[in-house]
C-alpha cells in the first residue's frame, strides 16, 4: 500500500446513481463553475460516486474531509455550500 500525497484539501464526491443523475443533470458542472469563479479549483477535487443507496434523498453530494452528506442538492445550493466548506479549516 501506498499513501497517495498529490490530493486537495477538500473532495466534492458527486453521486453519478441513475436516481441522483436524473433529477440533477448539471449539479457536477455547476460545482466545477462555482470553483472557477473562486478560484478554488487546486484546492478541491471533485469525484464521481456511485449510488450510495441514499435515493429517496438525491441528489446526493458528500463533502470530504468535514464527511458531511448531503441530500436534495439543487443547482442553486452550490454557492452556499461551498462558503460553508471554506469556513472550515480541512483536516491535513
Ligand atoms: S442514485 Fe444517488 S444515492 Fe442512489
Amino acid at each position: 500500500m501506498k499513501e497517495l500525497r498529490d490530493t486537495c484539501p477538500w473532495v466534492i464526491m458527486i453521486c453519478e446513481g441513475s436516481k441522483c443523475s436524473r433529477l440533477q443533470k448539471d449539479l457536477r458542472r455547476t460545482f466545477k463553475h462555482e470553483l472557477k469563479e473562486r478560484g478554488l479549483k487546486r484546492e478541491v477535487e471533485m469525484v464521481e460516486m456511485d449510488c450510495t443507496s441514499r435515493c429517496k434523498q438525491g441528489p446526493v453530494v458528500c463533502i470530504q474531509p468535514a464527511n458531511l452528506w448531503l441530500g436534495e442538492v439543487r443547482d442553486a445550493n452550490v454557492p452556499q455550500i461551498i462558503d460553508e466548506m471554506f469556513r472550515e479549516e480541512p483536516v491535513q
